[in-house]
């Protein structure tokens, strides 16, 4: 995909392909979208993460409550969206043995207990030992901490998202 494919977009066309760069946050897609023309993909991002950065706390909190849990309920019950089915996949999260996923589901209940938001990190880019174990640490950070290392990983998985669409070399949405 060309960058001039991009910019070329109307609001649908752009909110069809990157409508869940961050998950489940179609809005900052869409708000995104005006300040076409890009002059790279880059800006693209940047302009994502200027928006999550004026937001106020309960915003950027709010971003985080979009994702679903590692390993989580959505994920057993087949609810995820195929951007992170496939983070997930990747990670190993879909093939932990019994005992880990109760590791697993306690870490996150005590995560969202303490943080009132998900624990997110950048799946792809880890595996589900390094998984564990970062949710096994973060658990001990302080809320603004946490906030923090929260939003930078979905700035991670945003690019990744990013990386991936713009490989797959499609201009436009194809929908039968
Ligand atoms: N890392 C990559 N994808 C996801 C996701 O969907 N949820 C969480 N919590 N972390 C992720």
């Amino acid at each position: 995909m060309d960058l001039e494919a991009v910019n070329s977009m109307n609001y649908e066309q752009f909110l069809d392909i990157f409508g869940n760069i961050i998950e489940k946050c179609p809005v900052i897609t869409a708000a995104v979208w005006s300040r076409r023309p890009f002059l790279s993909f880059c800006e693209v991002e940047d302009r994502v993460s200027e928006f999550i950065e004026s937001l106020p706390t309960s915003g950027k909190e709010g971003i985080l409550r979009c994702h679903p849990d590692l390993a989580g309920r959505e994920q057993a019950s087949g609810m995820l969206t195929k951007e992170s089915q496939e983070e997930q996949n990747q990670a190993g999260l879909t093939s932990l043995t019994s005992k880990e996923r109760e590791r697993m589901m306690l870490l996150n209940t005590e995560y969202k207990q303490k943080f009132g938001f998900p624990f997110v990190i950048c799946a792809k880019m880890s595996n589900k030992d390094q998984i564990i174990k970062e949710l096994t640490s973060r658990v001990q950070n302080h809320p603004s901490v946490e906030l923090l290392k929260g939003i930078e990983e979905v700035k991670k998985i945003c690019h990744l998202r990013m990386q991936d669409i713009l490989c797959k070399g499609s201009p436009l949405p194809t929908k039968l």
